[in-house]
């Protein structure tokens, strides 16, 4: 039988560095204030010529190339990002374009920082209807252009950056083998983002503040270490997959105390786990793809290992998903 397997991965980060120290200079904050509740030290933000399809379209030409394709071959482009540089056409058109996809079609999907586990199951879903298809799953997002800067709060969390992978079906035993993903609108004033203030005067929305990112932190993080906690249990459970038998645990990088607690409930020990919110801080959708990547290029994923992602996100939106390499 034909899975989606990943052919190919690959991630962009903006040049410029903004470390906690830089901070310091902007916010009545520290380096030990952040780095010790969220293990941030530095973050990338974008600059002239790095707008976000920019970034998703480097991201995809690394993607295309471990994947010996080009782009002329791929089929469906979807970019899960919440950070459009414009609303309409979607990043994803930007990207197709960028990147010569001449056959592809395109569009984003947003589901805030789940955006990416979203895509991917979205794409596991066209691949097993068609296995032919090569498909670019992308994670991006610039959301220094929606942090109020002067919010000492939100600021020092977010970072620039987008992660990519080329999905396609195979029959050599790995592949994507289930997901599960979870929505609760209900939850949607504990984290969100107003869009750009509307122009019909009867449709502005009381508290609109130019469409800044907006957190209660800690509901955020006491709500996301159950939420994924619980579909990663249930998705084991019904998989017959014990904790012990997963190579590599991918989780959402918003925060390493939300990771380490989330490790000690399940009981995966560190050196299972990839981490680097230190070095991009919250990239939101695009933190999966860039750590996948990483740990796929560092040799830390072999064929066979099983692969474990969560995320959580605004919305609330969440989920988990297995597959293997
Ligand atoms: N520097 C210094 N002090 C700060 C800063 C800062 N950058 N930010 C807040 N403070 C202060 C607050 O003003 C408050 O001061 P007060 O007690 O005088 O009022 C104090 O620090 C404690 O504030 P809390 O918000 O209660 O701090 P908390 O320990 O909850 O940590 C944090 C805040 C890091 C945001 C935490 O709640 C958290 O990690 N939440 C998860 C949210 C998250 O990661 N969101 C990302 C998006 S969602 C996602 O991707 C899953």
């Amino acid at each position: 039988m034909k899975r989606s397997v990943v052919l190919g991965t690959g991630s962009f980060l903006p040049r410029r560095e903004l470390t906690n120290a830089d901070l310091e200079r902007m916010v009545d904050t520290s380096d030990e204030w952040i780095a010790s509740r969220t293990g941030i030290r530095t973050r990338r933000i974008a600059g002239k010529g790095e707008e976000n399809y920019r970034l998703a379209a480097g991201a995809a030409r690394r993607a295309l190339e471990m994947a010996g394709l080009e782009a002329g071959e791929i089929d469906l482009i979807v970019v899960a990002t919440m950070t459009p540089h414009m609303t309409m056409p979607s990043c994803a058109c930007f990207v197709q374009a960028e990147i010569g996809a001449q056959r592809a079609f395109a569009y984003d999907l947003n589901a805030a920082c789940s955006g990416y586990l979203f895509a991917l199951d979205m794409a596991d879903k066209y691949v097993l209807n068609k296995p032919d298809m090569n498909i670019l799953v992308i994670g991006s997002e610039t959301l220094s252009a929606r942090v109020n800067w002067q919010d000492r709060n939100t600021c020092i969390l977010f970072g620039d950056g987008a992660g990519a992978c080329v999905l396609s079906g195979r029959d050599h035993g790995g592949g994507i083998i289930d997901s599960q993903l979870f929505t609760d609108g209900n939850l949607w004033e504990l984290l969100y983002m107003h869009s750009p203030k509307s122009l019909n005067p009867d449709l502005v929305q009381p508290g609109d503040d130019h469409g800044y990112i907006r957190m209660t932190g800690r509901d955020v993080f006491k709500f996301a270490v159950r939420a994924m906690e619980e579909s990663v249990t249930a998705l084991l459970q019904r998989n017959g997959i014990a904790t012990k038998d997963i190579g590599l645990m991918i989780p959402h990088q918003a925060n390493i105390r939300i990771i380490h607690k989330l490790m000690e409930r399940l009981g995966v020990p560190e050196e299972k786990v990839y981490i680097n919110v230190n070095k991009y801080g919250n990239t939101s959708a695009a933190s999966i793809p860039i750590a996948l990547d990483e740990a796929n290029r560092q040799g830390l994923i072999r064929r066979g290992d099983l692969v474990l992602f969560c995320a959580f996100g605004g919305g609330f939106t969440w989920g988990s998903m297995l597959m293997c390499w």
